[in-house]
């Protein structure tokens, strides 16, 4: 089945079984989701491309977030990146722009990537949610868990040889896991068997200036990882 084909079917909401073996390794929730339409749905999304995953985002409403965002925020970058940087969900400015990271934040993640060598063209920037939540509260897990298969699918396409996330949120969600950003940073996490550092959210170093040292470190320990070749 082709995407443009995947992606009818998904916006009819049918659903589309497959082999296991035949998906490619982003079927992803974490979750154990026996929802019949949300399988479907997941399904459909681990086939497209570019363009059907793009318009597919665009046309969810899975979550509810979408009604009360403007648009949604899809990723941007170079679509072959070796590096992915992950965030958590747009803020205002990403919300009226539809691009991640265009604010303060984006323009210290701009410069973070600059100390390392790269231009923000060169990495792709994407987010646990594509849509805003509603005054810049945490995404629920049921929002990110709805979400994922998009980013899963984004994963899949890019094939990064290595995922920076940025913050606890990011970080926790793309882990599964509840360890405090202390002590996920530092370490070489796995996710598809792609290298996956963790680092602090540029958001959190504008308030606290004084982490941006570890979170320099981090960085230095993520370029280390890409040469070491974990990918
Ligand atoms: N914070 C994020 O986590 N993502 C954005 O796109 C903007 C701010």
């Amino acid at each position: 089945m082709d995407a443009r084909h995947a992606q009818y079917l998904y916006e009819l909401g049918i659903t589309v079984w497959q082999r296991r073996e035949l998906l490619n390794d982003s079927r992803l929730s974490p979750s154990d989701n026996t929802d019949i339409s949300s399988a479907s749905r997941e399904t459909s999304v681990t086939v497209m491309d570019w363009p059907a995953l793009e318009q597919a985002v665009k046309a969810c409403t899975a979550c509810g977030l979408r009604a009360g965002c403007t648009q949604t925020v899809f990723g941007v970058g170079n679509r072959r990146a070796e590096w992915l940087v992950i965030g958590e969900a747009p803020g205002a400015d990403e919300d009226k722009q539809g691009e991640p990271f265009v604010g303060r934040a984006g323009q210290l993640l701009n410069s973070m990537l600059v100390a390392i060598g790269l231009q923000r063209e060169q990495v792709y920037i994407a987010n646990i949610l594509k849509c805003r939540p509603p005054g810049n509260r945490d995404p629920k897990p049921e929002e990110a868990e709805l979400c994922r298969p998009f980013l899963e699918r984004q994963i899949a396409l890019i094939q990064p040889r290595l995922i920076l996330a940025l913050g606890r949120i990011a970080a926790q969600n793309l882990l599964a896991t509840d360890t405090p950003i202390g002590r996920l940073r530092g370490q070489v996490h796995q996710l598809h068997g792609i290298p996956v550092v963790v680092t602090y959210h540029p958001a959190y170093l504008l308030r606290s200036p004084g982490e941006k040292r570890k979170a320099w470190a981090d960085l230095q320990f993520a370029v280390r990882t890409l040469k070491d070749g974990h990918a």
